[in-house]
């Protein structure tokens, strides 16, 4: 089978019967989410040509519910680089959030301790806009794709093997092969088992979320810590709310009727200040299992992971997409490095500056569930102290920075962690 020059990009052949297309990019993304759509986006604006696949459809994709928190950067970084400026219509900038415990809440004013402030705009509403982004740019993505195939990255020739949702077979020759494939990443595990290692926590309880049809509860977002165990309060739109609760992994959605997800949401958050949530009619439920991850080296050969393929962490610190959207930053710059005179070598400069943020956002997002969730088997000591960190969090000007910063995305200088 004749291979064509890597840096031919865009050209197309049909040289195996099994295969009806072959391309040829110097960039393949497994992988078609904000991480995934984002690179492809940064590596367009680059001059870099890229092909991304996913196995679900973009409808799939656009109808999971995932958390709704942005970074100022990350919100800027989607106007700047020309995804698209609906961010500053359809999301709410949020200069605060509540900690709310002991019946009493406690606004951390962001702003006013960090000067920062962070979006709620929905990851399925970040995901549009790239896929659009992805559309209008002409940029080459297959969503809904089966029997997907990552081949050679241990060469400098990968190759990805897929079926495409109109029957086509696809091969695409790359230089570099990106494994953005999510929580579930198949691409992780092409890193031999003997050279990685899978950095791995599990919680003994999970979120039940739902989708309300309701006003607002808050003008932004309420963490409540009870003995019955953590809330969250957050907002889609005037219309409809997203709210969670602590629960077990193993619960069951349909034991949930409305009266009994509204009783223990109120009784989460229940206190003296008479705060209550405005009900609705319950549109959606999901139990969220959720766990701390890190695989190091997250690149192996011509294969580099990014997001949640690479790091996954418990959503309470609204970290996920964030690190996710940082990590494609970094990435991006090097990729087109590593394609240019630099070479390899530049690749060698992306997991020292994607971990550092990795390993501050798993102490984060691990510090602040325990923080606000009730372990089982908790004892009154256990509850009592808890509720002494939290008042230590919210009642030292040293507490509400440590969460300002952290929640925000930690300062920078010149792009890096200080
Ligand atoms: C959400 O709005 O879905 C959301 C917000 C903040 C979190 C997690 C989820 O920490």
């Amino acid at each position: 089978m004749p291979t064509l020059p890597v840096d031919d990009a865009s050209s197309v052949t049909t040289p195996h019967p099994t295969v009806d297309v072959t391309t040829h990019v110097p960039v393949a993304i497994v992988g078609a989410g904000p991480a995934g759509l984002m690179l492809a986006h940064r590596l367009a604006r680059a001059g870099v040509d890229s092909v991304a696949i996913d196995l679900r459809t973009r409808h799939e994709i656009e109808t999971t519910q995932r958390a709704g928190i942005l970074e100022a950067d990350a919100a800027r970084d989607l106007v700047e680089t020309g995804v698209s400026d609906r961010i500053l219509r359809d999301g709410h900038e949020h200069e605060g959030t509540d900690l709310r415990f002991d019946g009493r809440s406690h606004r951390i004013d962001f702003k006013a301790l960090v000067g920062e402030s962070v979006w709620l705009y929905p990851q399925t509403d970040v995901f549009i806009d790239l896929a659009d982004a992805r559309e209008r740019d002409n940029g080459r993505v297959h969503f809904g794709v089966t029997a997907p195939e990552v081949l050679d990255t241990e060469t400098t020739t990968p190759r990805l093997r897929f079926t495409a949702d109109d029957g086509t077979r696809h091969e695409v020759r790359a230089r570099f092969v990106v494994g953005a494939d999510g929580s579930r990443s198949v691409c992780r595990d092409l890193v031999p088992a003997q050279h990685r290692t899978q950095y791995f926590r599990e919680y003994p309880f999970a979120w039940f979320g739902i989708l309300a049809q309701a006003p607002r509860s808050a003008p932004e977002l309420v963490y409540a810590q009870s003995p019955d165990g953590f809330a969250l309060i957050s907002q889609r739109t005037d219309t409809v709310q997203r709210m969670y609760f602590q629960c077990d992994p193993d619960e069951a959605t349909d034991a949930w009727p409305d009266e009994r997800i509204w009783e223990t949401l109120q009784a989460r958050v229940a206190g003296g200040d008479g705060f209550t949530l405005a009900e609705g009619p319950v549109l959606e439920k999901t139990v969220l299992r959720f766990r701390s991850f890190v695989q190091d080296p997250m690149r192996w050969g011509s294969l580099v992971l990014a997001g949640d393929a690479a790091h996954t962490v418990p959503p309470t610190g609204a970290r996920g997409l964030n690190l996710a959207l940082h990590d494609v930053k970094v990435l991006a710059d090097v990729l087109v490095r590593a394609l240019g005179p630099e070479g390899d070598p530049a690749l060698d400069d992306y997991q020292p500056q994607a971990l550092r943020r990795v390993w501050r956002a798993q102490n984060f997002s691990w510090w602040m569930t325990q923080l606000l969730h009730t372990a089982p088997g908790a004892t009154d000591f256990d509850l009592r102290r808890q509720v002494g960190e939290l008042d230590n969090v919210v009642g030292t000007r040293a507490g509400r920075t440590y969460l300002a910063e952290q929640y925000t995305g930690w300062p920078t200088r010149g792009g890096d962690l200080t």
